[in-house]
């Protein structure tokens, strides 16, 4: 039974920490992090010079990437660590883009952006009125007609296969474990992580809010925008087996 029906925004910068870095090569090889790049493009139509606004960009895999492709990207994160990360590959790579230690839930742009998306499960951290309130600062991010894209795990596809379970990722002799779980009466998972380095093992909690299509359609459409479709993983048909939801929202 989960009790958690939100994460506090000190337990977010918890868990998107340290840790979460350490095994993030294992569970995002290169060449995913590209296909994922190569899908966004094509599903927001991103050209040379689109302006693109990416909420909780973590460690800049996916925008560092576009800015190579001539986009220009902003970056919002919460979690200092990852930023920092980000800003150090970015000038790796020769790129420059512009990276903002914020809160998802309060954004300062007005009528700016092409696109805004959110890549892989960032959203649905919060209460059902702080879910919305990111959905509307995101509509007011953007351009008229501009597009927000979110990916998230597709819960028909998970709850059949997948939940409640228990994920191992291992990098040399470090060991990150995820045990989750699923509430039935808040459609909320919870993931416990465990994470054991040099032999000392630290744990984490996150609550995820994990929405269906047609609430999708309903809260976008709260928010402003005028139609929503829906993909399965990096823009195939979405169908009950696939393991992404991807929605795009137009304003
Ligand atoms: C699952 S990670 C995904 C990171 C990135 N999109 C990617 O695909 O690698 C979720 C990200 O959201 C960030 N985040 C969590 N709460 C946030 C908030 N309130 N505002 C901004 N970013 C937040 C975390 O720090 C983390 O980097």
């Amino acid at each position: 039974m989960i009790d958690k029906m939100s994460n506090p925004r000190s337990e977010l910068e918890t868990h998107f920490n340290e840790d979460y870095l350490h095994f993030s090569d294992v569970v995002h090889p290169p060449e995913a992090n590209d296909r994922a790049t190569e899908a966004i493009c094509e599903l927001l139509s991103l050209r040379p010079g689109s302006s693109v606004l990416e909420l909780g960009c973590g460690y800049g895999r996916i925008t560092n990437r576009l800015a190579e492709k001539g986009v220009q990207v902003t970056g919002v994160d919460i979690s200092p660590i990852l930023l920092e990360k980000a800003e150090l590959d970015a000038a790796e790579r020769r790129v420059n883009v512009e990276y903002v230690l914020g809160d998802m839930r309060s954004l300062p742009w007005r009528d700016r952006f092409d696109s805004v998306f959110m890549w892989f499960t960032t959203f649905g951290y919060f209460d059902e009125a702080d879910n919305e309130r990111v959905l509307h600062e995101a509509a007011s991010s953007l351009r008229k007609g501009g597009r927000l894209l979110i990916d998230q795990d597709n819960r028909l596809a998970f709850l059949r296969e997948r939940w409640p379970t228990c994920s191992v990722v291992q990098r040399n002799d470090d060991l990150r474990i995820h045990v989750m779980s699923y509430d039935a009466l808040t459609d909320r998972g919870n993931i416990q992580r465990i994470a054991v380095r040099n032999g000392r093992v630290r744990r984490t909690e996150l609550s995820i809010r994990y929405y269906g299509f047609t609430e999708y359609c309903s809260m976008l459409r709260r928010a402003g925008f005028q139609t929503v479709e829906a993909y399965g993983q990096e823009g195939a048909e979405f169908t009950l087996s696939s393991p992404r939801l991807v929605v795009v929202a137009y304003k």
